[in-house]
């Protein structure tokens, strides 16, 4: 990779994205909701956490692998599903491809703008990922559509209260990009001509259309038809979710839980995963942060089903954090997409490379040999940190 497109942080992935996207597409990855209270709570409340490191005793190689829903991974840290379209030509495709380069595995969006087979040929490690919209059959003939594509996994997110009320307003996303929407476009791309020029080389507006909610080979609805629909079906219910995870068969998560009284729910529903989660603060704003409820969470069900946590890692020590409270890996959504905004697949592999050198330098510094020897003994968590929501009577619900 060129030395000037190369990034060493997360943050300068995300100022190199602010300079290249056009204002309202910069702003709909920011997303969030309300005051974003959450959004930024989920990145303060790592930097609450610390580490005592040693000063001898470093081992000299260090083991990152692991295994999420019986995928081999080499780093504790997997592609969370973000349905955003236009960061770049490639989209999920690039993704995809830098998460097989760099070994790991990939969540796929029900609102994303490629279809499924295309990025499970890009990455066989590939979970495709659900919202709850429309009846049963249509939601199984997705799903089945997915298992014919060679899906491994399936990952179903529940936490979404349509909440889309922002302090600082929200992005004006079109409903198509017609000739009518690249003009209005036109003085952002003015200011923002790279990313108008990937574009256009391509000779293809961004795809506003979401195939995966279609059957195979067909465009799918555009975008807003398919919100309104979700928006108009029932939420699902516990059997629901029972359903589907006997439909389905395979390894099952449940994204978005943030209280032990749902995780053991969850258990009971027979999911194999569930990812502690406030949907990257996008949700109902006022959630805590992640990395709070997770301790509470991994005590209850840790020992029965795969807990992850997504929400604010930046950083490789972010993930050793999260591991050493109890996360068997994280997800990752903003860092992964500042990345493919500001350098294509390229982008993505440096923001996995640097989690990953992130993580090797934090268990140096910890003495450790691998990710599996990481135990709450190894974070300084102040007093009060933890959240355990969802637990009648105790003082940190
Ligand atoms: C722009 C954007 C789009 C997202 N779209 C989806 C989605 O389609 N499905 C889903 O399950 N989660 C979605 N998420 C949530 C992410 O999967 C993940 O939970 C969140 O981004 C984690 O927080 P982080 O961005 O701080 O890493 C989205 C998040 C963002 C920022």
């Amino acid at each position: 990779m060129a030395r000037d497109t190369w990034f060493e942080t997360v943050a300068i992935a995300q100022q190199r994205a602010k300079k290249r996207l056009p204002k309202s597409v910069y702003a709909a990855l920011i997303a969030a909701s309300e005051r974003g209270q959450t959004v930024a709570e989920n990145v303060d409340a790592f930097a609450e956490l610390g580490f005592a490191p040693h000063v001898i005793g470093a081992l000299e190689k260090r083991d990152l692998a692991t295994t999420v829903m019986g995928q081999d991974i080499s780093l504790p840290v997997v592609i969370s599903p973000t349905g955003v379209q236009a960061v770049h030509p490639d989209g999920e495709l690039a993704v995809a491809r830098a998460a097989a380069a760099r070994g790991t595995a990939m969540g796929l969006s029900s609102f994303a703008s490629k279809p499924i087979e295309e990025v499970v040929a890009a990455n066989p490690k590939t979970f495709f990922q659900v919202y709850w919209l429309g009846d049963r059959d249509a939601i199984a003939a997705r799903v089945e559509r997915a298992r014919a594509a060679g899906a491994v996994g399936l990952i179903v997110t529940t936490d979404w209260s349509f909440s889309h009320g922002r302090d600082w307003g929200s992005p004006k996303i079109p409903e198509q990009m017609d000739l009518r929407t690249t003009v209005r476009m036109m003085p952002e791309g003015l200011v923002r001509p790279r990313w108008f020029l990937q574009w256009a080389k391509t000779m293809r507006p961004p795809n506003l259309r979401v195939p995966n909610q279609a059957g195979r080979g067909e465009p799918g609805p555009p975008f807003f038809a398919a919100y309104g629909e979700w928006m108009g079906t029932p939420p699902p219910t516990w059997a629901d979710i029972a359903w589907l995870r006997e439909l389905w068969g395979g390894p099952f998560m449940l994204k978005g839980v943030m209280r032990v009284d749902d995780a053991k729910q969850a258990v009971d529903a027979g999911v194999s995963a569930i990812s502690v989660s406030n949907h990257g603060g996008n949700n109902l704003d006022g959630t805590p942060a992640s990395i709070r409820a997770l301790p509470a969470i991994a005590d209850a069900v840790g020992d029965q089903i795969e807990v992850l946590l997504d929400g604010g890692v930046r950083r490789g020590s972010d993930v050793v954090k999260a591991v050493a409270l109890g996360a068997r890996a994280v997800m990752i959504g903003r860092a992964y997409l500042w990345g493919l905004a500001a350098n294509g697949q390229a982008g993505v592999e440096n923001v996995l490379d640097v989690l990953s050198g992130g993580v090797d330098s934090a268990l140096r510094g910890l003495g450790l040999g691998s990710v599996h020897d990481l135990a709450p003994e190894h974070v300084l968590v102040p007093p009060g940190f933890a959240r355990a929501l969802g637990v009648p009577g105790d003082p940190t619900a």
